[in-house]
């Protein structure tokens, strides 16, 4: 069983797969806080299942180092053998990486390398590919740079809007997700190992 800290910016539908995958009792990991940069609208999927909640908010600090720092205090209180980010918004600072790497995944919306940043989405449509998907990553301290662990791919349509297709990316990605998790917690994955590749 590992411990899983999740952070977050928005509606959190990653962080509830995760909560409902981690409410079966064969589920090898357990959710014991979620972190956001902002009081997301997801953080009520976390207090639906009686697990704590933080925000650590940017705009409170002079610094990216001073927020990595407390970001980094409040995650290390629950001493988490993995930290998910699911749709956290915000690059996590170096100070912040290398206290908890190579134990910090990402979920991002297209086949990266391709489309790394926040509107990978958009960035995917404007390029006009025939596909695109979802990425699970270890987080390094680059930009959506660290090693791929999984992938998932989704067909994009001629009609298909920004709205359209992120709504397809996360059907898939939300099962790409849990099933990463499972994967480390097996130790089916080895972070170790793959950023030493
Ligand atoms: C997800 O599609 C995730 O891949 C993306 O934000 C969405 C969050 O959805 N992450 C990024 O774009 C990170 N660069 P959710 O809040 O419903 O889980």
């Amino acid at each position: 069983m590992i411990d899983v800290l999740v952070l977050i910016s928005g509606t959190g539908s990653n962080l509830r797969a995760l909560l409902d995958a981690a409410a079966q009792a064969d589920f090898p990991a357990r959710i014991v806080a979620v972190g956001s940069d902002t009081d997301a609208p997801g953080f009520a999927h976390a207090r639906e299942f009686g697990i704590p909640t933080f925000v650590v908010s940017p705009p409170a600090f002079d610094s990216r180092e001073s927020w990595g720092d407390e970001l980094r205090s409040l995650v290390a209180l629950w001493n988490p053998d993995l930290v998910v980010c699911a749709g956290f918004m915000r690059i996590l600072p170096a100070n912040f990486v290398r206290a908890f790497a190579p134990h910090i995944i990402n979920v991002h919306p297209a086949l990266l390398p391709l489309f790394p940043g926040a509107h990978a989405v958009r960035d995917a449509l404007a390029a006009g590919v025939h596909e695109t998907g979802s990425t699970v990553h270890v987080v390094d301290e680059g930009v959506d740079t660290g090693p791929i662990i999984d992938q998932v791919r989704v067909a994009v349509d001629a009609r298909d809007t920004e709205e359209s297709l992120h709504e397809k990316i996360k059907q898939i990605e939300r099962p790409l997700l849990v099933d990463t998790v499972v994967s480390i917690a097996h130790g089916h994955i080895d972070l170790k190992e793959l950023v030493a590749q």
